[in-house]
């Protein structure tokens, strides 16, 4: 049977909530995967270092079945002090950046994108070397939200040329032509805007469980995304910005924006991959590419992908907590071997 081996995969975004969600969620990343980038939109967001501390056990204790990486982030505020961050860089891979009330709890994010309102504490994190993650979306036209906030990732890259930049789950042909630009500029992409455009999620039947922020784009969008992950674009690395919701908050009137690809996420990379006769490639772009920009050293983790049909579950439940994942109930063509 044709099989696929890999090596200390690293999700580098990930929501794993908290509580029972983080309980039900937490181990389909880290029976997998070597590490993840945690993002800090919890209620409320991670802002403190008790908070982040905090978070940082429940998650140990969530995966304590497995080795696992949590690489965790403070959520951005524009008057975290020199000294503060000082103190709380060896804890944190990076600081996530919301504009207010773009996404899933991030009504205290941002309210100004101007570089100079966000100059102190960028400056700080450019000064200790911490990345920077960005939500890139303008609160315009829910199509061109994405394209409309290249001009500000540009004024960012170009005023600190030291920060590192992440553009955080790109859906857009502009944000890929824009990585090339700029040094300081990296991106993650996930694995449902490599798949889907539009049309998935509205163009028939409405499909929640496929509604996420940003949504996923054009045809050409997604071609673009596509190519520079299949041939494992140096700056891009994968993201999965799997983010559960549950299922009562997702077939609903006003849908929570989320996709769950956790327990897929491998097996579906593979098939894409291996489709596109580009397994040679998939090792960077789930790991290596990781690696490289951020710096890190995943512990070792072996991976074993072979071709066999799996059929997802429909639902996944922990105690009063239920999550419906991508293509629930499908069947995919490669899984993972016991
Ligand atoms: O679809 C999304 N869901 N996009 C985000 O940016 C946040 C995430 C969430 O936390 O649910
Ligand atoms: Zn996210």
């Amino acid at each position: 049977m044709q099989n696929f081996i890999i090596n200390s995969a690293l999700d580098m975004h990930l929501h794993l909530r908290d509580d029972d969600m983080l309980k039900l969620v937490g181990p389909l990343t880290s029976n997998t995967f070597s590490g993840a980038l945690i993002m800090p939109n919890l209620v409320p967001p991670i802002t403190t270092k008790e908070a982040l501390l905090g978070y940082k056990e429940r998650i140990k204790e969530a995966c304590k079945e497995d080795e696992f990486d949590a690489y965790v982030t403070l959520f951005f505020k524009n008057d975290y002090s020199y000294e503060f961050l000082e103190d709380i860089k060896d804890e944190i891979i990076a600081i996530k950046l919301y504009p207010a009330g773009i996404t899933t709890n991030s009504e205290t994010g941002v309210a100004s994108m101007d570089v100079e309102v966000l100059r102190p504490t960028l400056e700080s994190m450019s000064k200790l070397g911490i990345p920077l993650c960005i939500h890139g979306e303008t609160n315009g036209f829910v199509m061109d939200r994405e394209a409309e906030f290249m001009p500000i990732y540009e004024s960012i890259a170009k005023a600190f040329p030291d920060l590192k930049i992440i553009m955080e789950h790109i859906t857009t042909k502009e944000a890929i032509e824009l990585l090339d630009k700029y040094d300081n500029l990296h991106a993650t992409v996930t694995l449902h805007h490599l798949l889907i455009t539009l049309d998935d999620v509205a163009g028939g039947m409405l499909n929640p469980h496929l509604f996420c922020k940003p949504i996923a784009k054009r045809p050409r969008d997604r071609k673009a995304l596509l190519k520079a992950a299949l041939k494992a674009h140096p700056k891009l690395m994968f993201g999965s910005d799997s983010a559960p919701h549950p299922k009562h908050k997702k077939e609903s009137c006003g849908c929570a924006a989320g996709v769950f690809t956790s327990p897929i996420a491998l097996q579906v990379l593979t098939q894409l991959f291996e489709e596109h006769n580009c397994l040679d490639n998939l090792n960077a772009f789930v790991s290596l590419n990781a690696q490289r920009v951020y710096n890190i050293h995943p512990k070792p983790k072996t991976i074993k992908l072979v071709k066999k049909d799996f059929v997802v579950p429909s639902i996944y439940k922990y105690k009063n907590e239920n999550v419906v994942p991508m293509y629930a109930g499908e069947t995919i063509s490669w899984s993972i071997e016991d």
